[in-house]
């Protein structure tokens, strides 16, 4: 995410391991071999563009071909299967896939299978065919269980297969899902979303609103425990609108208090929360609970309570507040961070400062900001948007300014005080790491320690700056 604000770990490398299998995958891996149009061995190459729901859509990609014997290699030049997992979130995301599509133009190798998946998908459908002739395959989100099968069809001859349902729960995770990141495992427990916003293509493109089973959700957070991880993130567009599907209809809050009590587990996060759900049970479980992590992200999109309708958000900027100081009167601080759209069709300017005073008055923790971008099939496109884009532009750098002073001045009251670090990256240089903290926050510090990727530092900060803090290790 470019426009934003997020503390980040420029300097220091990821420590993200390439490939994490389990025994049963690599087991059946070894029993399948995919042959490919030129009956080489099968391998694939896999980008992704977008959010975490996307990112960790990958994963079950990538675990599925893993599991069917396909093998993942770094460079689309290497690969039988060229993958790209798409975001049309923005219109310029959405306009990515096609500049990466447009290098094969020309030059199609007939032995390769090119393939769109995720959101551009699911929008665009068949049409991507015509847009760019050499892909011939179309997959959205909800149709990644069936990849092999797709595959198998390609490589048998077919020119061009699709698979763009959008409302079945085949997306959940399976035991083959292949996690990159070995520190936090991503989880997802809703998929879709039933909130309508009017400049969104979500609902559209990921389809409506779908709950996992809160035994299945708990079965998969036992196994993650099992397999070392100790820190799970459940995932939906809308995470607190969960409506477990089971007998047991878990709340939201009650399945936060139920994945916490796992054997293992010592830091439970979610993300994203809607404002119109964030009840005071979930506040109430995070008092009770210390392992549900010090951090809510509740995307506010607008102060003007005119947008706020013209939006569809369901919801005042005066229930908005409510919702926070709700969060504020908890036992801990807990960080808050949200999402705003500027320039949305018809914004004035006195509705724009009305959400500068939001972000003076609500003090966020970080910001992701955004200008608005018309999408396809969403009702505010039939909006007149007379917002020339250079006003755009200044009202997001607006925004940006604002909130980097609050950033640094909320960064500066850290300053000496010790933070639990789950610790993820190791810098090139010498004896330095980085993490987060409950808050979400990264931290980047020194350290003597040998070794502390994977284990909980106590990290004294002794700086900070609008993006992030810098501390060093208590030992
Ligand atoms: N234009 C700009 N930003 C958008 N978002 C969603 N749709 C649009 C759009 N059409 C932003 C919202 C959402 C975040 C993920 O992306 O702020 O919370
Ligand atoms: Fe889009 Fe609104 Fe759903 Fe969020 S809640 S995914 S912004 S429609």
């Amino acid at each position: 995410m470019a426009e934003t604000f997020h503390v980040a770990v420029e300097t220091l490398t990821s420590a993200v391991r390439p490939v994490e299998t389990g025994g049963e995958v690599a087991a059946r891996a070894t029993a399948l071999r995919p042959v490919t149009r030129d009956g080489a061995a099968g391998t694939f190459f896999l980008e992704t563009f977008g959010c975490q729901m996307n990112d960790h859509d990958s994963e079950k990609v990538a675990g599925v071909l893993i599991s069917r014997g396909y093998q993942q290699v770094e460079k689309p030049a290497d690969a039988s299967v060229i993958l790209y997992n798409t975001c049309s979130i923005r219109e310029k995301a959405a306009q990515k896939v096609f500049s990466r599509l447009g290098e094969f133009r020309g030059s199609p190798d007939e032995r390769k299978i090119i393939g769109v998946l995720g959101c551009v998908a699911q929008q665009e459908g068949e049409d991507i065919f015509k847009r760019a002739p050499w892909v011939s395959l179309v997959c959205g989100s909800a149709s990644y269980r069936k990849l092999p099968e797709m595959l198998e069809r390609l490589e048998a001859g077919d020119r061009r297969v699709t698979g763009l349902d959008n409302d079945t729960d085949e997306t959940f995770e399976t035991e083959v899902t292949r996690r990159d990141n070995p520190f936090r495992a991503f989880l997802t427990i809703i998929e879709g979303c039933d909130k309508a916003c009017a400049y969104c293509v979500v609902p559209f493109t990921r389809g409506p609103e779908r709950s996992r089973g809160s035994d299945s959700v708990l079965r998969e957070v036992r196994e993650l425990a099992e397999r070392g991880y100790s820190e799970v993130q459940l995932l939906g567009q809308t995470v607190n609108s969960y409506a477990d599907p089971t007998h047991r209809k878990m709340k939201f809050s009650e399945l936060l208090l139920a994945v916490a009590a796992v054997p293992g587990i010592r830091r439970v996060r979610y993300t994203t929360s809607h404002p119109r759900d964030f009840s005071a049970d979930i506040v109430a479980a995070m008092d009770a609970e210390p392992k549900l992590c010090e951090h809510v992200h509740l995307p506010v999109q607008s102060g003007s309570n005119e947008i706020l309708r013209a939006m569809a958000r369901t919801y005042s900027r005066e229930e908005y507040l409510e919702k926070i100081a709700m969060i504020r009167g908890a036992r801990r601080e807990i960080s808050i961070t949200t999402d705003v759209i500027v320039g949305f069709p018809g914004e004035t300017e006195k509705e724009f400062q009305e959400t500068l005073s939001l972000l003076r008055e609500v003090r966020y923790d970080a910001l992701f900001a955004f200008k608005y971008s018309p999408r396809p099939n969403t009702p505010s496109l039939a909006l007149h948007d007379p917002i020339p884009e250079e006003e755009k532009s200044r009202r997001l750098a607006d925004l940006q300014a604002v909130q980097r002073q609050i950033q640094s001045a909320r960064h500066q009251t850290m300053v000496g005080s010790t933070m639990e670090v789950l610790v993820s990256g190791k810098s090139r240089r010498e004896n330095r790491w980085s993490g987060h903290a409950s808050s979400n926050r990264v931290l980047n510090f020194t350290s003597s320690a040998a070794d502390l990727l994977g284990t909980y530092a106590n990290v004294r900060v002794t700086d900070a700056g609008p993006a992030s803090l810098i501390g060093e290790h208590v030992l």
